[in-house]
């Protein structure tokens, strides 16, 4: 699925290939929500059709019915295939650098300046997406800490989405998705090498070793114990409403001890959201 997807306004003069009423937006909006949080308004009715016929004609349905039931089954595949479809994946290298600057002078300088500290790192990036978060976060940790190989450090990367955690996983980059980031980080952190006609960047195995991929819906009960030093929370709550924001940083604060970080997206926020968590940066939060 495109990270960004372009949404041509609303014209129902325009012919359709499979009829998609009122019924069947609101059959699916409700599904999706039930399943991964994600709130689809009204505006969102040409994304969902558009998405979703790709998924009609790669099964060979004519019609929306026919897919609602399908999905109403209990197929499995469908249902991971209906999620991956729905949702936005846009994400990119140092994405919100200044994140990644406060957990370096923040938390990586002085746990390395603390000579008796436990030399030990929980991180979890908590909607992952394609990779370039935990990645990040990974590149960070090493510039920060000459002897990270003697720490114990784990960062936890996971995504609902199968398709993207997949190409998390391997962590090949076209050129495009690497241009922001700096030649030395490129030359330090990836191997250029040649797929096709085109030239991609494969992460070295020793930044990869530095994370776990794993799949989590964040509506799910969290299976990890904690406690987390940091956790990534970034341009995923912005498609939940408040009640399921509320439950999930809920059982996010449970993970964290006071003083522990949390940083959300650019244009999420905590307020009346949650009341664990106090206010310390640009959508920076600590644990109380
Ligand atoms: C816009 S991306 C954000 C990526 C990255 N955190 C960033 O800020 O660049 C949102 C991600 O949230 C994931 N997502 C949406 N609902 C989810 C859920 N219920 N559980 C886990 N991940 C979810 C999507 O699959 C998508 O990859």
């Amino acid at each position: 699925m495109p990270p960004q997807e372009s949404q041509a306004p609303p014209d129902d003069r325009r012919p359709r290939e499979f009829a998609f009423s009122d019924s069947d937006f609101a059959a699916l909006r409700s599904l999706v929500k039930q399943t991964t949080g994600i709130h689809l308004g009204e505006a969102k009715r040409e994304l969902v059709y558009s998405r979703l016929s790709r998924r009609l004609r790669a099964l060979g349905l004519d019609s929306f019915l026919a897919y609602r039931e399908l999905l109403t089954s209990g197929d499995a595949q469908e249902m991971v295939e209906f999620c991956n479809a729905l949702t936005t994946n846009l994400t990119s290298f140092f994405r919100e650098p200044h994140h990644f600057e406060y957990l370096r002078n923040q938390l990586l300088l002085p746990a390395v300046a603390d000579r008796r500290g436990p030399r030990r790192l929980r991180i979890w990036s908590s909607a992952c997406s394609t990779g370039e978060e935990p990645y990040s976060i990974a590149m960070t940790i090493c510039e920060a800490i000459p002897d990270y190989r003697r720490w114990d450090i784990r960062i936890l990367a996971t995504d609902l989405d199968s398709d993207v955690l997949a190409h998390a996983q391997q962590g090949v980059y076209s050129a495009e998705r690497v241009r922001g980031l700096d030649a030395r980080r490129l030359a330090k952190h990836f191997h250029e090498r040649t797929q096709g006609d085109s030239t991609v960047y494969q992460v070295v195995p020793e930044l990869a070793s530095l994370i776990t991929f794993k799949s989590l819906n964040l509506m799910h009960a969290l299976p990890m114990s904690g406690p987390l030093d940091t956790i990534f929370c970034r341009n995923v709550v912005i498609y939940f409403d408040k009640e399921t924001q509320r439950s999930l940083f809920a059982r996010m604060a449970v993970l964290q001890r006071p003083a522990d970080l949390l940083f959300l997206g650019h244009s999420e926020s905590l307020f009346k959201v949650s009341d664990d968590y106090a206010l310390v940066g640009k959508t920076i939060y600590r644990r109380k």
